[in-house]
């Protein structure tokens, strides 16, 4: 597996591979190689077009010139061995990176300086989901905070000292940003990457329609590989699993902010043929400026109460007729004033909402481009969420599903233990005088918290 998923270097590398992007080169001093292995095929070149329209240059082949190598979910060790035999030697100035300095460098349209955090906010991440796996929420949340506090560092981390006055940063945390301070890799981590059933619930989980326990389960009766899943006789998929396999390979693509604009366009489209006086935003990770996303989230707008009940409903119907549409989970309204306030934390909130994959028309430049099967097409499968609140709840669902999820977390728990106010998608609630207040706006909430407005994007940590 090792040696087929990487390219050999007895591989004839291909002319001036950077060219096939459509954009100019504009920072020629740093040439990017991506690692296939782990990432896959389509990722990769997913990931490399999206760097060449930025500017980027990618090469195809590991070449001396390559600057900055690209890996994602390869354990240090393996990655060293592999660049050893491809005669890939440590030099002065050549970096072997993970992803995050990959998607962060997207993120701002150049090359970002290279930083440990970079490093040690992906291991944080590895062991954040590894606990998530076998259901330990506690230590997961623990790393996944970790993670988010490195990540929202505005300048480097100069010494190990200076993660002992970072908040948030655990016992495990800690012992965890020191190995890699002092040996440059984590051998709890290396461990988490290479340990069979991480990686197996890793790649099941990955499937749309299959959760931790799905997977868990999966892995438990010695299934190892997507073929092994679909052809064990005694599985019987639902239909969002059914529907997670076979647009698989589109949807565990990442949506650009570029096709999550032209999906605006389809959806405001549709709620305008429906209710020519709804209107629609943006939610989730788009809304809090990030450049990809594993869906897009709209929130709609109705200007009367009970005219959100119907809305979704018919869009899907126009979707249906428009021929563009692929799967839909409809969920009706639970929602009841009067069964709330919950002081439990649910995951789920009461509106009407669906779960949809749509067809999106690729653009033509892309498809020449595209290299993979099935390329053929002229549509990418994009999955997309859409809710329908009541237009007096709109401000609370808007910042429950702008996230991040770490954020609405920490801002619940600031509301009730600083302020004796539930939060949820629904309400805010004051305890002190059994009150429910009212916000039309997600400013009216803050305002209602004793916070300063705190803008979507600085809402990602
Ligand atoms: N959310 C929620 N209730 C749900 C689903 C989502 O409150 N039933 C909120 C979460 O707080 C989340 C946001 O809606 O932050 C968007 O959810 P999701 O699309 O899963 O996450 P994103 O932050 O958009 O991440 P990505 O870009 O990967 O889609
Ligand atoms: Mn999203
Ligand atoms: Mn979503």
């Amino acid at each position: 597996m090792f040696s087929t998923a990487l390219p050999t270097r007895k591989r004839r590398r291909p002319e001036v591979t950077f060219t096939q992007g459509r954009g100019e080169v504009k920072f020629g001093d740093v040439k990017v190689y991506l690692v296939e292995r782990r990432m896959g095929k389509s990722r990769r070149n997913f990931l490399s077009n999206l760097a060449r329209s930025k500017g980027f240059c990618v090469d195809d082949a590991l070449s001396g010139n390559v600057t900055h190598v690209v890996s994602e979910g390869n354990a240090a060790q393996e990655l060293w061995n592999w660049l050893e035999e491809q005669g890939f030697g440590e030099m002065q100035d050549k970096h072997v990176l993970n992803v995050s300095w990959f998607t962060e460098s997207m993120s701002a349209g150049r090359p970002v300086p290279v930083e440990l955090r970079h490093y040690i906010q992906d291991a944080l991440e590895v062991l954040a989901e590894n606990m998530e796996f076998s259901g330990n929420q506690g230590p997961c949340l623990a790393f996944r905070r970790a993670a988010s506090v490195l990540k929202s560092l505005p300048a480097a981390l100069q010494c190990l000292e200076e993660t002992h006055r970072l908040p948030c940063l655990g016992e495990h945390s800690k012992a965890i940003v020191e190995e890699i301070f002092e040996c440059g890799s984590s051998s709890r981590v290396e461990e988490v990457l290479n340990d069979e059933k991480y990686r197996t619930m890793k790649l099941f989980s990955s499937v749309f329609g299959v959760g931790p326990k799905t997977a868990e389960s999966w892995y438990y009766r010695g299934l190892r590989t997507f073929e092994q899943v679909l052809t064990e006789p005694s599985i019987r998929l639902n239909r969002m699993q059914t529907a997670g396999f076979l647009f698989y390979e589109d949807i565990s693509k990442p949506v650009s902010r570029t096709e999550a604009s032209a999906l605006k366009i389809i959806v405001e489209e549709a709620v305008i043929y429906v209710n020519p006086h709804a209107t629609v935003n943006v939610a989730g990770g788009f809304r809090r400026g990030k450049e990809f996303g594993h869906d897009v989230d709209f929130i709609i707008k109705t200007p009367e109460p009970g005219q959100e009940d119907a809305i979704l409903p018919a869009v899907i119907e126009r979707f249906k007729s428009q021929n563009i549409l692929l799967y839909s989970d409809f969920q009706e309204s639970t929602f009841d004033l009067s069964q709330l306030p919950n002081h439990r934390f649910e995951a789920m909130d009461h509106f009407s909402k669906c779960f949809l994959i749509v067809k999106l028309k690729r653009e033509q430049e892309n498809r020449e481009r595209e290299t993979d099967k099935g390329a053929s097409r002229d549509w990418k499968a994009v999955r997309v969420d859409l809710l329908a609140p009541p237009v007096e709840r709109y401000a609370y669902a808007l910042l429950g599903w702008t996230g991040s999820t770490l954020f609405e977390r920490d801002l619940r728990r600031f509301a009730r233990l600083e302020r004796g106010k539930l939060l949820d998608n629904h309400v805010l609630y004051d305890k002190a005088t059994k009150a429910f207040l009212p916000a039309s706006t997600e400013e009216d909430i803050f305002a209602h918290l004793g916070l300063e407005f705190i803008e979507p994007w600085q809402r990602n940590a």
